[in-house]
């Protein structure tokens, strides 16, 4: 039996494996709801014979997806993807996202971009008016890191915003590490008035290598309810 959450991020993961076709390349978010989404892509892989290419954003995502029987290639060796399938930390009415509370936003984004379409599967928590309450991740290379956090308070004191702290995230007492090797720092804005704007002015920092903000990148939302009743908004 699945708990409300999980039934509705599942039923979700279900409907947008429905847009995958025979012989496509498919970009494999990560996080708790693209993980439903990997496992109903393994399934009709071994239950219906679909054939697809997988490019992993994660080397945990990478790791279930070959569990579960779905052929990983790199970027690289695929170079261009039909279609990626990711969750999201929040999605506004233009279809704007915060992502990269699992810490993988840099693939995610690189995969993203790198796609004919990408559609994300969401619960209706993570809907907003405004984009900001979660805190907004931001990769940076260690080297430097705290310039770098005061050099993007500095820049926060002239940009559209209500919190303008940044704090490093952690894992046990250590940094948290990126697959990359990278540190991230969460944003606390509240509300970000402009998100075009400061994803532009954040990844101008030096240090900065990418910004959870995903713009024009998404194309589709598919919204699972703990009823078992989807919503798709394109
Ligand atoms: C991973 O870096 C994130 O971008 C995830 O897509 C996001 O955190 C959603 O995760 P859940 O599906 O677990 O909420």
């Amino acid at each position: 039996e699945l708990s409300p959450i999980d039934r509705a991020k599942f039923v979700a993961a279900k409907r947008a494996v429905d847009y995958v076709e025979d012989g496509m390349r498919v970009g494999l978010g990560t996080g708790s709801t693209a993980a439903w989404m990997v496992r109903c892509l393994g399934e009709i892989v071994r239950e219906e014979g679909i054939r697809v290419t997988g490019v992993a954003t994660s080397s945990r995502t990478a790791d279930l997806a070959r569990q579960v029987g779905v052929p990983i290639r790199t970027l690289d060796e695929v170079k261009w993807l039909d279609l990626t399938i990711d969750g999201a930390d929040e999605y506004d009415s233009n279809l704007n996202l915060i992502k990269g509370g699992g810490g993988a936003l840099l693939q995610e984004k690189i995969v993203a971009t790198a796609s004919d379409q990408m559609i994300v599967i969401a619960d209706p928590s993570k809907q907003v008016d405004t984009l900001g309450a979660f805190p907004l991740p931001v990769e940076v290379i260690p080297f430097g890191w705290q310039t770098t956090k005061a050099l993007i308070e500095e820049m926060l004191s002239n940009i559209d915003v209500l919190g303008r702290n940044a704090s490093l995230r952690l894992n046990m007492d250590e940094p948290f590490r990126t697959d990359e090797g990278n540190y991230i720092l969460d944003l606390h804005l509240r509300r970000i008035g402009n998100p075009q704007q400061l994803s532009l002015v954040l990844n101008q920092i030096p240090g900065v290598v990418e910004n959870g903000l995903f713009l024009d990148i998404c194309d589709i939302v598919v919204i699972g309810n703990s009823d078992g009743t989807v919503e798709v908004r394109d």
